[in-house]
């Protein structure tokens, strides 16, 4: 009898139902709710990187904002990418001179320098959240964070206006490029990117079919990239015969694929599982390094490695890199920040820099381009599971 009475309020936290929050609570929304829908939260009171995603709904109409928000089929890999973090502790060390660790948040990606192992992903469609400057911030923001910018394949400026403001900040920048199958159309493709100053093609795998999103279909808001794409590794072989920019292949899901990148000479990799919006039931990408690091860890040395989905702390991105990511890409964040233009963007590096040398310095990391697995816990937290 005593050992039941003490058992129940074990079983009812079991079976709680604990409910996905999209923003973890950060005061924002006792100020700021009786805002009426299209005004905009002022760009001081954003503290958190999910504050944007508050302000972006509160600004924006439905069929814009749910553009970016929207994820393939019943979303849990939208929220699994979100919730993944939680799942694996900290193993924060001390007594340890972490003082000099804002001094390491500096990093190369292709042999190119950035302020900081973060990056915009390429998004589309920008001028959904700013219609006027369309994606002006974003590249100017990146600019002057000192951050890597990836233009969207389907973009709102041309690869050479982009170019352009990237010439004249001195800034380097990577082009998506979403292949049609047509040769010649492609190929041009290929060589306006480089025609245009970019330094690298972004070539997104992890779309060979339409994404099933249905949040997206009730505002006729779907993918801008639809129907079947061929991409195999011949294919791969044949674009690297048109260019010589490298090509990275963004949208690697397995260890499998991350070695056959390797086995065919890819000049990098981006575990993503297209922020959850092309098949549900994807993983996300920290689950894709873990396997990486638990079945063939050498592919972090053979090869770079990136990677996005879920990102909003400074935590998360330590998490990352604990496992041999150098670089972490968001794209959400960057274009809810874009509701704001370049101060937005701005504001959003200031942010996620600020948390990735705190958290670091609080989890006992000195450098971030050394940081030991073992400054996680992965054993998995099962509250979040
Ligand atoms: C999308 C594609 C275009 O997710 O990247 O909408």
């Amino acid at each position: 009898m005593r050992s039941t009475l003490l058992a129940l309020p074990f079983i009812g936290s079991a079976l709680a139902a604990r409910p996905f929050v999209n923003e973890p609570a950060t005061g924002i929304e006792e100020l700021f709710d009786s805002l009426p829908a299209g005004n905009l939260v002022p760009l001081n009171q954003i503290v958190a990187l999910h504050d944007f995603d508050y302000a972006a709904r509160k600004f924006l109409i439905p069929a814009n904002y749910t553009y970016y928000r929207n994820g393939a089929g019943g979303e849990w890999s939208y929220r699994n990418n979100l919730e993944v973090f939680q799942r694996y502790r900290l193993r924060p060390r001390v007594m340890l001179d972490v003082t000099g660790v804002e001094a390491t948040l500096p990093t190369t990606i292709l042999g190119y320098n950035f302020s900081a192992p973060f990056f915009i992903c390429p998004a589309s469609r920008a001028a959904n959240g700013n219609p006027t400057e369309v994606e002006r911030g974003l590249v100017e923001g990146a600019a002057a964070g000192g951050i890597l910018y990836n233009q969207a394949g389907y973009s709102d400026l041309s690869v050479e206006e982009v170019g352009e403001i990237a010439a004249k900040n001195n800034q380097t920048f990577f082009r998506q490029i979403y292949l049609t199958g047509n040769d010649t159309t492609d190929k041009t493709a290929f060589n306006r990117a480089k025609a245009a100053g970019a330094k690298a093609i972004i070539w997104t795998v992890d779309s060979a079919a339409d994404g099933v999103r249905h949040r997206a279909a009730r505002y006729s808001m779907g993918s801008a990239n639809g129907g079947f794409s061929l991409q195999t590794w011949g294919e791969y072989k044949k674009y690297k015969t048109w260019t010589d920019l490298p090509i990275v292949l963004k949208g690697i899901q397995t260890v499998e694929d991350a070695q056959e990148a390797v086995a065919n000479g890819a000049d990098a990799i981006w575990l993503s599982n297209h922020g959850g919006r092309q098949v549900d039931g994807s993983p996300s990408s920290l689950e894709v390094a873990l396997e990486i690091h638990q079945e063939a860890p050498e592919v972090f040395k053979q090869i770079e490695v990136y990677a996005d989905g879920g990102v909003r702390y400074g935590s998360d991105v330590l998490k990352l890199l604990a496992l041999g990511v150098r670089a972490v890409g968001l794209g959400r964040p960057f274009m809810y920040a874009n509701v704001y233009g370049t101060e937005g963007v701005k504001h959003l590096i200031k942010l996620l820099k600020n948390e990735i040398i705190n958290d670091a310095g609080n989890a006992g990391i000195a450098d971030l381009h050394n940081i030991s697995p073992r400054a996680i816990n992965w054993n998995v937290n099962h509250w979040y599971s």
